[in-house]
């Protein structure tokens, strides 16, 4: 049995509001402890996209009515200039998210100038995340080389990007990066296999590329994993026309403690980033007596039946993992025993200013 105090995942797309059907944030906050974590950062791109004073009211309202695990919301960058709005929100928001290259939802700046506006007007002490790929990635670093503003990769894919990224950290600019599991475990030649359910922002890549993800986690390039959980029905995957994005919320602790068994991490590594370097990151303290209790002689396999995210599916499905979430335990309340979540709704709270 292990305990692990604080697991954090920084990325995450909760659904709910005009998105409701795919998860809510109840039901995916539930998702969230069951994999393990007390405490989630919710990405903006769901409809309303939280570009506005009132698109932030009504999410704050929303998810501090239905969480069940602690948690911050980001501001969403708007490509139609909300810069005027940053200093009015930034105090209530875990950090400012930036689309740079096109995905799920109606968020997206691809203009550089306006980006270098951004970079400008963020305030310094809040973390701005990117969603940077390929060639946009040595865009970004352009701004932080030029504005020194803390900020962090998601979801780097790619062995191109993980050399810029090296070279930025050699020249000590303040980022961080970010890596999945999807990207860590699958590659394009899943495909023929996942279809439709192997379809994210960004996509699988190559052996080559996953291959340097895990020399870039080894090496401590990578700073932490995050899931990305973005769920999306089963019927929406199967449809013309499937949208981006997998739940990931209850498979990634299992999946590096998998890595663990494997040999390619430590288990002190494979801990640290779910828990201590999303903190660390992210500059986040961890409430007292706010821990999971994890069996690792446990293991459980990766079934639809047996996944608490309203989307029920899962691109790892059919694997068996090991680690099996037997407590946890958020500021001293035993939240989740295994199988139940343990409190009403609303029990979770912001921890990023006034909730
Ligand atoms: C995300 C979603 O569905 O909200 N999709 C994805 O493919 N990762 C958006 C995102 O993070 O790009
Ligand atoms: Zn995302």
């Amino acid at each position: 049995m292990i305990k692990i105090p604080g697991m954090t995942d920084p990325h995450v797309h909760l659904r709910s509001m005009d998105w409701s059907h795919k998860g809510t944030f109840a039901s995916e906050t539930a998702a969230a402890l069951a994999g393990g974590y007390t405490l989630v950062l919710d990405m903006p791109n769901t409809p309303p996209s939280t570009t506005s004073r009132p698109a932030l009211d009504r999410k704050l309202a929303e998810i501090g009515a239905q969480a069940v695990c602690d948690w911050g919301v980001y501001f969403g960058a708007s490509q139609s200039d909300n810069t005027g709005q940053f200093a009015g929100v930034s105090r209530e928001i875990c950090g400012l998210k930036i689309y740079c290259n096109a995905t799920t939802g109606d968020l997206l700046v691809e203009d550089q100038a306006l980006r270098r506006r951004i970079y400008q007007s963020w305030p310094l002490d809040r973390m701005i995340a990117v969603h940077a790929e390929g060639a946009t990635v040595p865009q970004i670093l352009g701004l932080v080389r030029q504005t020194r503003k803390r900020t962090h990769f998601c979801h780097i894919s790619t062995a191109d990007e993980i050399a810029s990224l090296t070279r930025a950290k050699n020249d000590g600019l303040p980022v961080s990066v970010g890596v999945t599991p999807h990207h860590l475990y699958l590659t394009q030649d899943d495909l023929p296999t996942l279809g439709p359910l192997g379809l994210m922002k960004p996509e699988l890549k190559t052996p080559a590329d996953q291959k340097a993800l895990w020399e870039a986690l080894e090496s401590g390039i990578v700073d932490v994993v995050e899931s990305d959980h973005a769920p999306h029905t089963l019927a929406e995957k199967r449809s013309e026309k499937p949208p981006f994005g997998v739940p990931g919320l209850e498979a990634t602790l299992s999946l590096l403690l998998l890595a663990v068994q494997e040999g390619r991490l430590t288990l002190e590594r494979a801990v640290d980033l779910v828990a201590s370097a999303p903190r660390r990151v992210f500059g986040i303290a961890n409430p007292p007596e706010t821990y999971t209790l994890v069996d690792l002689d446990q293991s459980w396999l990766v079934e639809d039946a047996s996944l608490r995210t309203a989307a029920r599916w899962s691109p790892f499905a059919g694997m068996r993992l090991p680690g099996r979430v037997v407590e946890v335990r958020l500021r001293g309340t035993k939240v989740f025993d295994g199988q139940d979540v343990l409190v009403a709704d609303g029990f979770g709270t912001n921890r990023f200013g006034r909730s």
